[in-house]
């Protein structure tokens, strides 16, 4: 137009002609980018799962690339890193043979079975690692449920609680520091917290799978435990929740935090960073997040495939976690990113 035709360059320009805030300036260099970083992440931000079995049992899970199941031997090895690596905590799945499997998950409640003397092995070799366990009866049914079958075939809520009770307070007696139910029942987070008291275990933590949604993303998991094929096509779906609720995650997180948890779960961990955060905004309690067997199975066939960048793809989705309110993160991942984080 005729005036900017006519308009002096020397002449200071007009602030319209540039932009008033430009957000570039904090990202020129690495050092002004570190002092505006919101959101860190650390190995004690890490939880490793591990899977723990014995005989034939043990060794490499397919459809979980790098995941081993573990003897106790190598359990504790691997602990020992973990703990050198200043890991967070390890979470113990056990493995548990077909023939000692019933349709009531029994073998959970054996204080000389495998999570048991898995609980007591790592104690001994590494007493400042925090060791979680899982409280739930899918390694040990016949039928790969979480809890007792009822007479109409469905899960059975009151009786799977009476089973999940003493199954928390057997983990805890091998000196578990946390027990954590995955199973979705009602009220179970007050009868354990109950069991605990009345046994005089005061300082074990609950860490509630509060928001556990039934997900088809637990698939390598199920074959890790060997529950897949003991579950065939049946789902979980009477417990675990609708993938497509939200309200009904914090009614759950507010319920096992009245019954006594500390700590309360989303579960699976990438496509549900929306729960995630609404959780830590609304509760303001810990929160972890768990980036589950599909999704690191889905990760690491894109890295081996070449369409990732492993350590970059890795280090972003732990750090989402954080940035989406989680306060510890339970990843598969856990050693090569704590390995990582301290070079
Ligand atoms: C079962 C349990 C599951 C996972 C942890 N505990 C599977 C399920 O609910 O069927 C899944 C973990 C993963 O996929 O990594 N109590």
């Amino acid at each position: 137009c005729a005036e900017s035709l006519t308009s002096n360059p020397l002449k200071a320009p007009s602030p319209a002609r540039f932009p008033l805030t430009r957000p570039r300036r904090l990202r020129q260099s690495a050092a002004i980018r570190a002092l505006v970083r919101e959101t860190s992440l650390s190995a004690g931000h890490l939880i490793q799962p591990l899977f723990v079995a014995e005989g034939a049992e043990k060794g490499a899970v397919a459809s979980m690339p790098g995941v081993v199941r573990f003897d106790l031997e190598e359990l504790v090895r691997e602990c020992t890193a973990l703990q050198a690596l200043g890991v967070g905590c390890v979470a113990l799945f056990p493995v548990i043979p077909q023939a000692l499997k019933n349709d009531r998950g029994d073998e959970a409640l054996n204080p000389e079975g495998l999570v048991a003397r898995a609980i007591k092995a790592v104690k001994q070799a590494c007493p400042q690692l925090t060791v979680m366990v899982d409280v739930a009866l899918d390694p040990f049914t016949t039928h790969g449920h979480d809890g007792v079958l009822g007479a109409d075939g469905d899960v059975d809520n009151d009786g799977t609680v009476e089973m999940l009770r003493k199954q928390a307070l057997v983990n805890a007696r091998a000196g578990a520091d946390i027990v954590s139910p995955s199973d979705m029942m009602d009220g179970r987070i007050g009868q354990i917290r109950d069991v605990l008291e009345r046994d005089g275990q005061k300082n074990t933590l609950i860490l509630s799978y509060a928001a556990k949604y039934a997900s088809s993303f637990y698939g390598p998991f199920r074959d890790a435990v060997g529950s897949a094929r003991n579950l065939g096509k049946a789902d979980k779906r009477t417990y675990q929740m609708d993938p497509a609720n939200t309200d009904e995650a914090l009614r759950e997180v507010a319920l096992d935090i009245a019954e006594g948890a500390d700590i309360v779960m989303v579960k699976p961990g990438m496509p549900y960073l929306d729960i995630v955060r609404r959780v830590k905004d609304t509760f303001g309690v810990p929160v972890a997040a768990y980036q589950v067997s599909g999704e690191y199975a889905m990760l690491r066939a894109a890295i081996a495939n070449g369409w990732l960048d492993e350590r970059g793809a890795l280090m972003e989705a732990l750090l989402c976690f954080r940035r989406a309110g989680a306060d510890m993160i339970l990843s598969y991942y856990a050693k090569q990113a704590a390995t990582w984080l301290a070079e």
